[in-house]
């Protein structure tokens, strides 16, 4: 697709943009001390929770037993699914030595900044996520000491929700250094999917957002850490196309970017539908985060609404070979979503926000505009956190049965295979009482 200048350019703007965000855990300078090193009883490693601390004390505890990342991540890698995966591969080493897979099953920063403690096992440890603490494990415990100072130590920023996203996008679903292909989800990975609100309180989360955290953290707002999260995914998707290096894998472009199931059903089940922009018999650009966007735009931005629309209905035709280069149409998009990200650095949303954001997925879902698995399923977690926002703050009605109508149409995405668009649209019309305050 399209032509080695265009490819050329678009790497350029990939590096100009790489050059003023903050450096991953991974990729960041110092050394990674170890999980060790947060897990005593007087630091993290509390059995209960302090009451005169600022933070819980016991997030080790949390993490060790519960969070996924410990207890998981790293064993799935010896189980035979993985042996599988490997051997498929024809990968040299086993799964859990190899760095394609525990670049994202643990915690693999280069061997000489590993401090003594250091234990590759540990999985997806604190440092993954916090950054190497060998500069600020000292000093953050100091009298007084502040998060801005920690983060000059090297720390990182995970409460600010672009960063926080990067973070969470980087291993589900990849960035330039590490990435299911759709070779290794050939030989046998799952499909991955996320959300940075969902997956944030499903971890579970070891910190509690509360007035404390806010003073010394700034504003936490869950909608806008759901429409940065769509932001940086779609972003994300696009650099695949843009990147020469993942565009190509034999075939170009990549195959992830696309709907799964665009391509995996069976042929007996003849279910194209009229959509924007393209014709039957062409694949299908993954626009689960971009059909997202559409409401989050529509709201925060309504004079630019119509222009992303057509950004996007673009990108569609291009992608499908229907007019227009492709990678000029992806990279037009990313450039405008950084634009998008900058107005939701600085956006709060109120109650009259979230019932927008509500109807409008309500209502384009009963329109058919999520007839892909992918885009119901993105749908379906922003419903429910929307829904979960006013009933924190108190103005969602019925909250038990509006429970029951979400618990319905969660039950028509809980399996991607027998996944029906008619059934989405009719458990979300049952929805539409509880829309209304
Ligand atoms: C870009 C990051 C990334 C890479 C690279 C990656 N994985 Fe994964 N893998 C994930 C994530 C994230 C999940 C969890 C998906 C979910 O449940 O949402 C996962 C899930 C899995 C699962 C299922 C886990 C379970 O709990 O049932 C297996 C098995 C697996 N990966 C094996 C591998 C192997 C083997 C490799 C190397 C060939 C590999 N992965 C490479 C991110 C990655
Ligand atoms: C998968 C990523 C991830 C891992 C792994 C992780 N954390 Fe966190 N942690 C977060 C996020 C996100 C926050 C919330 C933002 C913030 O407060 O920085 C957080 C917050 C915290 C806080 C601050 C709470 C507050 O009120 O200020 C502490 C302390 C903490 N984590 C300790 C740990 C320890 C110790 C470990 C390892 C045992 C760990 N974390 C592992 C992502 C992670
Ligand atoms: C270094 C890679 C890495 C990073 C960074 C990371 N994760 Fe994960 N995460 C994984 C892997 C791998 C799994 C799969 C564990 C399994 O099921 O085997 C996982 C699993 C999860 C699960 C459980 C999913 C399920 O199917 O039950 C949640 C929730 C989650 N991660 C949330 C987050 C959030 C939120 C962040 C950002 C704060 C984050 N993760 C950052 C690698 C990572
Ligand atoms: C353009 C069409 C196309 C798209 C889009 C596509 N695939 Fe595939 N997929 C294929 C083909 C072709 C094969 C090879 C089938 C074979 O070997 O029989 C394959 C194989 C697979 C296999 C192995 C199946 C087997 O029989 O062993 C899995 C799993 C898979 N794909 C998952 C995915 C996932 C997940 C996505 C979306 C992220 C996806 N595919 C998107 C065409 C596609």
């Amino acid at each position: 697709m399209k032509t080695l200048l265009a490819l050329a350019l678009a790497t350029a703007s990939l590096a100009a943009f790489a050059a003023d965000v903050p450096k991953l855990p991974y990729e960041a300078g110092g050394k990674h001390v170890g999980v060790v090193n947060c897990a005593s009883s007087l630091c993290h490693g509390s059995i209960s929770e302090w009451k005169g601390s600022n933070v819980l004390q016991n997030e080790y505890v949390t993490w060790s037993r519960v969070d996924k990342h410990a207890l998981r991540a790293a064993q799935v890698l010896t189980n035979e699914r993985s042996r599988r995966i490997a051997a498929n591969l024809g990968l040299k080493e086993p799964a859990h030595k190899a760095k394609v897979c525990v670049d994202c099953h643990g915690h693999n920063p280069p061997a000489e900044q590993r401090g003594e403690r250091f234990k590759a096992s540990d999985g997806v440890s604190c440092e993954a996520c916090h950054g190497p603490a060998e500069k600020w494990i000292a000093s953050h415990v100091a009298p007084g000491a502040t998060h801005e100072e920690n983060v000059a130590n090297g720390l990182y920023p995970t409460p600010d929700p672009v960063a926080l996203a990067r973070l969470c996008l980087s291993c589900h679903f990849g960035n330039k250094d590490k990435f299911v292909t759709h070779r290794i989800m050939g030989a046998g990975h799952p499909r991955i999917s996320f959300e940075l609100d969902t997956f944030t309180q499903t971890q579970p989360p070891h910190f509690v957002i509360d007035e404390d955290w806010q003073r010394r953290k700034g504003r936490w707002d869950g909608v806008r850490v759901w429409a940065i999260g769509q932001a940086l995914a779609a972003q994300e998707s696009l650099d695949v196309v843009l990147d020469p290096k993942r565009g190509r894998d034999g075939l170009f472009p990549e195959l992830v970017v696309f709907d799964c199931h665009a391509c995996h059903h069976p042929m007996s089940e003849t279910r194209w539908k009229p959509r924007v922009g393209t014709r039957p018999g062409t694949i299908r650009f993954n626009d689960s985060n971009l059909l997202m966007l559409r409401q989050i735009v529509r709201r925060t931005d309504p004079a630019e609404s119509a222009a992303f629309n057509a950004q996007v209905l673009q990108l569609h035709k291009a992608v499908a070979g229907e007019g227009g280069d492709a990678l000029e149409a992806a990279a037009r998009l990313r450039r405008g979503l950084d634009a998008v990200i900058a107005k939701l650095r600085g956006r709060e949303f109120d109650d009259r926000d979230l019932r927008a954001i509500l109807a409008g997925l309500v209502e384009d879902g009963i329109a058919g505009s999520y007839a892909d698995y992918a885009g119901a399923e993105q749908a379906t977690m922003a419903i429910a956190s929307v829904m979960n926002f006013l009933a924190r703050r108190g103005s969602l009605g019925d909250v038990r049965a509006a429970n029951a109508a979400l618990d319905r149409v969660f039950e028509t995405v809980r399996n991607d295979e027998k996944y029906r668009g008619e059934r989405f649209q009719s458990a979300l019309s049952g929805l539409k009482p509880h829309l209304a305050r």
